[in-house]
């Protein structure tokens, strides 16, 4: 029998699937690892823990499966800055993708460069997280560690680099970088110009299911397996996740309840997002798609039970939720624990708990904490609505989507069927089926994924409560423009 590794490298840990050809997941095994937050809103993590997470993962697998691993892919979180210098050393601490030091290069790049040259170049306008305003703030605040810059990727692209020895990437994953021209799959010499990187040091562009070469024998003995098996390029998460849940038709969405949450539509044609409002990426396929991102949503839950309720047993504290609070709980929360990304794009929201009184009880503000990141994906889906993409079904995946009371929040919150594939397991599940085209086991990601992918259940937005819901909705939209200036005056 022939097997994949489909790597997950997330912002909280790396999670590796073992998967045969025809989808069977036979193996999980994850390894956890810290994020540092070295300031109020940054965010950085060592790319060595995420090779060391890789290695010890394996390994685990390895002793039993080794000889018959017949490709590895990964799909990784994105945007993520890695730094190389001209030993292939790693310069700094990966600046992550949900870091908001940058707001003002990004100010920079979206009112100075402009946000309808960037359109241009990009086919996005910047927000905090993504590279390229990385890169100016390493310029202005650390010249000399900007200087030694030899070559820069991406998370997953530091393992690939790891197991291969190139210095590669992939379009989903290169289109959240701002540097890379969307609509033509390349990088943009002129994005490259205004952020000061060299040419050569920009990594080599395959497509996500291309071998970027193959697993040399240094790796393979570290990690016990074959040399010489495919590496395939691999994918930025959500990419991988579309592919592990089929979104890889025209107008199919996924939604990722992850430490992230996301809303991606694929589309068979570049489209670009009028007013900004989605981002517009390259999709794992060889196509495109629009996406929304929030910046906190299943940390939004993990830190409100394991940090502020000290209990990690969140179906204890979800089952303790009363039914006739669900469509009638009057306490709001804002997810914006790390600032926003889609759509506001403001890295000075915060999160707030809205409506407290002396009887607010534990169960409304856990409520109130899955409805808060319920509306705030909702706030996406109507950004997509608001530039004619009429969503009416959508797969979940994430951490999050493991929890029913969440799944149907989801459902009624946003009036549509959600659809719980066979896995939540999206970008792991992906990567694998990456790994698997780019082995020769199927002629096309969409026919590895069409194939693959199934459906375990619908979970159908029920009347009454979407009816409640939407009245609720419309109160949780007034509290960001009520609380924006003030959240600029608590930096
Ligand atoms: C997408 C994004 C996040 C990360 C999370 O633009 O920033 O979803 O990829 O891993």
């Amino acid at each position: 029998m022939n097997y994949y590794i489909g790597a997950d490298l997330g912002t909280s840990s790396l999670k590796i699937l073992l998967v045969t050809p025809d989808g069977r997941i036979v193996k999980e095994v994850s390894r956890k690892y810290p994020v540092s937050f070295p300031h109020p809103g940054w965010s950085e993590q060592e790319p060595q823990a995420w090779w060391d997470a890789f290695v010890s993962a394996v390994r685990e697998l390895s002793a039993e499966y080794g000889k018959d691993i017949k490709g590895i892919a990964a799909g990784g979180q994105m945007h993520g800055l890695v730094a190389l210098d001209r030993a292939d050393n790693v310069i700094r601490p990966a600046i992550l993708w949900n870091d908001g030091r940058t707001a003002e290069e990004t100010d920079y790049l979206n009112d100075v460069i402009g946000k309808a040259r960037l359109s241009e170049l990009t086919g996005n306008i910047a927000y905090a997280g993504f590279t390229a305003p990385k890169l100016l703030w390493m310029a202005k605040h650390e010249p000399d560690d900007f200087a030694r810059i030899a070559k820069i990727m991406l998370p997953k692209d530091y393992l690939n680099y790891k197991l291969t020895g190139v210095h590669c990437t992939d379009p989903s994953d290169a289109s959240g970088m701002l540097l890379f021209d969307v609509k033509r799959r390349r990088f943009s010499d002129e994005m490259l110009e205004v952020c000061g990187v060299d040419r050569n040091a920009v990594p080599k562009v395959f497509e996500s299911a291309e071998a970027v070469g193959v697993l040399s024998g240094d790796a393979a003995a570290v990690l016990g397996l074959e040399p010489g098996i495919p590496v395939a390029a691999g994918a930025g998460d959500n990419a991988a996740a579309a592919v592990g849940t089929g979104a890889v038709v025209n107008g199919r969405c996924n939604i990722s309840l992850g430490t992230s949450g996301t809303i991606f539509i694929a589309t068979d044609e570049f489209t670009d997002s009028p007013g900004n409002e989605l981002h517009s990426f390259c999709h794992a396929d060889g196509g495109w798609h629009l996406m929304g991102c929030i910046l906190s949503a299943a940390s939004c839950n993990e830190w409100f039970c394991d940090r502020i309720l000290g209990s990690g047993d969140y179906r204890t504290l979800e089952a303790a939720i009363p039914d006739e609070l669900l469509g009638a709980n009057d306490v709001f929360f804002l997810p914006y624990l790390m600032g926003e990304r889609s759509p506001i794009n403001d890295t000075d929201a915060r999160g707030t708990f809205t409506g407290l009184r002396l009887d607010t009880t534990r169960a409304a503000m856990e409520l109130a904490v899955l409805e808060g990141v319920a509306f705030a994906v909702r706030d996406n889906l109507e950004a997509a609505r608001r530039q004619g993409v009429n969503i009416t079904q959508s797969t979940l995946c994430g951490g999050g989507a493991k929890s029913p009371l969440w799944q149907q929040i989801i459902a009624n919150v946003l009036n549509i069927d959600i659809l719980i594939p066979e896995t939540e397991q999206g970008p792991g599940y992906g990567a694998a089926m990456l790994a698997m085209t780019a082995a020769g086991e199927y002629p096309s990601v969409r026919a590895a994924s069409e194939a693959i992918c199934g459906v375990r259940k619908v979970i159908r937005p029920e009347p009454e409560l979407a009816r409640k819901y939407e009245d609720r909705y419309a109160r949780y939209r007034e509290i960001y423009p009520a609380m924006k200036a003030l959240f600029k005056k608590l930096k």
